[in-house]
């Protein structure tokens, strides 16, 4: 294979220009491989940004988007809908964690906007705490609670409030959670960041701070959440409750979805008209979820996350990868030489990976169908590479 083949080059296709993409002309998929038109056949370990959790050709996820589509392609959320009824109903029991009303938006960072108003509606404060190395998203408000945005692409004159950024997992910088802070938005296992797990001590700490000055607790599980720790959310593998929190990516298996999750606390804040959207909840998203949903449970997949994650995890530290960090499905693979060279070199062997923020990260999202075998070729193909 030509190594040109596997450079970042800028599209002439009359799409705006913003995506540096891998010349890879992917033509369709099946399970966790990727077939191109070029005739290679590639092992996909990021799954889109960890969206295809189910992987690619999921029976039972394409039957229920085209039994859905016949039956109705859309109505809003003006009139009650069963398929919507069910998929807030099986995604509350799926989390297994105290929520009581779902509300469903169409992207993550829409869920972390809608999370927001949530936060400043019930606390009547304006000032808002995240972490440095987060990613929250790009639009005004989401973007504005990303670390490093404006320097680099946040692109609006000014934040819409207050944020103040405290360092990662440092028990000390929760002093700056005070009775001002109307909400704290983490994600638990940092994804962008670099696959970085804020683990349950100091989860738990950021918790009780917030319970002890009043301030509304986010969860932004939009890429760590739907079973890609190997739980249904970081907050059950963490064990700790937020106030909400938001989740889309795997949600859909790729149909775009998101949802926010609130505690009883918050729901019964939301008041008639307070939130609103046109396309959110609309039942293809639904049945999306619904489905998808039902794979991870009926194929057992959460079981498989936590035990394929762990022979990623055991099997993986060869070649130029030094150490691991993140959970399950969301590994981070520390690598020796920059996380892009590596990532060349394993797609020049038919292996997608992803890298992060952190450029001696690389950053494996893999669909949850994915098993031993395919990682001995990740293991493989990383000796073949060397230190
Ligand atoms: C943790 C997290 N939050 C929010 C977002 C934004 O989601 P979206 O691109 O669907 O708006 C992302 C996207 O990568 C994310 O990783």
């Amino acid at each position: 294979m030509n190594a040109r083949a596997n450079e970042i080059v800028a599209p002439a296709d009359g799409l705006a220009p913003v995506f540096a993409q891998y010349a890879l002309p992917v033509t369709h998929g099946e399970g966790v491989w990727l077939h191109t038109a070029d005739g290679r056949r590639v092992l996909d370990l990021y799954g889109g940004h960890a969206v295809a959790a189910l992987g690619y050709a999921h029976a039972g996820w394409t039957a229920a988007l085209q039994r859905q589509a016949q039956q109705l392609n859309f109505q809003s959320n003006a009139v009650p809908l069963a398929v919507r009824a069910r998929a807030a109903q099986r995604l509350l029991s799926f989390s297994r964690l105290n929520f009581s009303s779902v509300f469903f938006v169409n992207s993550g960072a829409e869920a972390n906007e809608n999370a927001l108003k949530m936060a400043f509606t019930v606390t009547g404060r304006s000032q808002v705490i995240a972490l440095e190395h987060s990613f929250h998203g790009r639009t005004a408000g989401a973007g504005a609670l990303t670390w490093g945005a404006a320097g680099k692409w946040y692109g609006f004159p000014r934040a819409p409030f207050d944020v103040t950024f405290i360092a990662r997992r440092e028990l000390a910088a929760l002093t700056q959670i005070t009775e001002q802070t109307a909400a704290v938005i983490v994600e638990p296992v940092q994804g962008v960041g670099g696959a970085f797990d804020l683990g349950a001590e100091y989860l738990a700490a950021l918790a009780a701070r917030c319970k002890a000055v009043g301030a509304v607790l986010i969860f932004d599980e939009v890429q760590c959440g739907m079973g890609r720790t190997g739980e249904p959310f970081a907050a059950n593998l963490y064990g700790v409750q937020p106030d909400m929190l938001t989740t889309a990516k795997a949600l859909g298996n790729g149909y775009p979805c998101a949802a926010l999750l609130m505690h009883p606390r918050i729901a019964q804040a939301v008041r008639l008209d307070a939130l609103g959207t046109t396309f959110g909840g609309g039942p293809l998203a639904c049945a999306a979820i619904e489905a998808t949903i039902a794979a991870i449970e009926d194929q057992q997949l959460l079981a498989q996350v936590r035990r394929v994650g762990a022979y990623i995890r055991q099997s993986c530290m060869v070649g130029p990868i030094t150490g691991y960090q993140g959970a399950g499905f969301l590994a981070g693979l520390r690598t020796a030489q920059p996380a892009r060279q590596v990532q060349a070199q394993l797609l020049e062997r038919n292996i997608l990976t992803g890298t992060s923020a952190d450029p001696q990260v690389l950053r494996l999202l893999p669909p949850f169908i994915l098993n031993e075998s395919h990682v001995d070729l990740l293991r493989d193909a990383l000796l073949a590479i060397g230190s």
